[in-house]
């Protein structure tokens, strides 16, 4: 069979990202421009200024991706975008661009959901890993329990009420003083700490999550403990939230009787839950799997390989593509 060569495009929030992946897995490149050092003088992402960057440098990422993979724009076959969730403005500059290209190429248009791209990313890394298998998408703006049937066939098992849990690791890491994004600092103050700080978990009877709940007690913790250890307090955090995602996905692997589970998402690169997972393997007997670091974060890589399982299985898109900011996946 022909290769299939998709240039994928990912611009959803603060990270302008073009990708060319070979047959879904082989990357033949992924240029990320990260905006994230003028962002953090904000401490977040500011969607206007998100919006302006992404036009300012689609065009210079694309050029580059091309140069990098020492192919044409004749070469490729598909262009695949994120077309949501995310930041509206954000989102259209990626859709707009890659609507651009997909008509002067005269090649398929392919509008790709962002939370699939993170589940894709784990076909990158492994080229082994099929369908049907579970999914944890733990990232900045989503924490969802997804059953893969099919590489489009979507099953939520359990989600977020209310923040995500890259949304509460952000949020503490902010009033303790540390950079956004917090998430990695965390990762890093946690591992001269100890979990000796008791912190609230949320469970339901279903599998859904809530982060708030223990977002706030460390905000009112710190709040009225200003010397509170810092260290202790991240290590703490990390255990309590990292308790709660095995305890639901434990569930969710007894009731859909699965093997196999994926991570995904920014917040999956975090060492302590992934080391926390591997022994969660160890002990059911079951094969974990977590996308290499530069993969786990926003990256045009997972978005082209998503898109071109979309191709397969007949999902193209047309030029009356737009973007939608709160896209649902299943
Ligand atoms: O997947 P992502 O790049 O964007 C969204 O789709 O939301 O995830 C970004 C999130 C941020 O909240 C960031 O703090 C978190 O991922 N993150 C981490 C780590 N690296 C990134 N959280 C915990 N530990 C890390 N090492
Ligand atoms: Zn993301």
């Amino acid at each position: 069979m022909k290769d299939i060569i998709t240039l994928g495009i990912e611009s959803s929030c603060d990270e302008t990202s073009v990708a060319i992946v070979k047959n879904g897995r082989e990357v033949l490149t992924n240029i990320i421009n990260t905006q994230i050092e003028i962002h953090k003088q904000f401490g977040g992402v500011v969607p206007e200024i998100a919006s302006r960057k992404h036009i300012e440098n689609i065009s210079e990422v694309t050029k580059q991706a091309l140069k990098e993979a020492n192919i044409n724009f004749e070469d490729i076959d598909l262009v695949a975008c994120t077309y949501g969730p995310g930041l509206v403005g954000a989102l259209l500059v990626g859709v707009g661009y890659a609507k651009a290209l997909s008509f002067a190429l005269n090649k398929p248009l392919i509008g790709v959901n962002h939370i699939e791209g993170h589940i894709a990313a784990n076909y990158i890394t492994f080229k082994e890993l099929e369908p049907p298998f579970l999914c944890l998408i733990i990232s900045g703006g989503h924490t969802h329990l997804v059953y893969i049937e099919d590489y489009t066939q979507f099953k939520i098992l359990g989600k977020t009420r209310d923040d995500a849990i890259g949304e509460a690791y952000d949020k503490v890491a902010r009033v303790i003083g540390l950079e956004y994004p917090g998430g990695p600092k965390i990762d890093k103050l946690a591992k001269e700490g100890q979990e000796n700080i008791k912190l609230p978990e949320t469970y339901f009877d279903n599998l859904d999550f809530s982060f708030s709940g223990i977002k706030t007690a460390v905000l009112n913790l710190n709040h009225k403990e200003p010397n509170i250890n810092k260290a202790d307090l991240c290590a703490s955090f990390e255990k309590a939230t990292t308790d709660m995602l095995i305890n639901n996905t434990t569930k969710a692997i007894n009731e859909m009787k699965v093997n196999k589970i994926a991570l995904a998402g920014g917040v999956s690169a975090n060492s302590y839950i992934r080391e926390r997972f591997k022994i969660l393997g160890k002990e059911l007997g079951i094969d974990i799997y977590y996308p290499e670091l530069k993969l786990c974060t926003d990256n045009a890589a997972m978005i082209a390989s998503a898109g071109y399982y979309n191709f397969i299985a007949g999902n193209v898109s047309g030029m009356e593509l737009n973007a939608v900011p709160n896209l649902k996946i299943g």
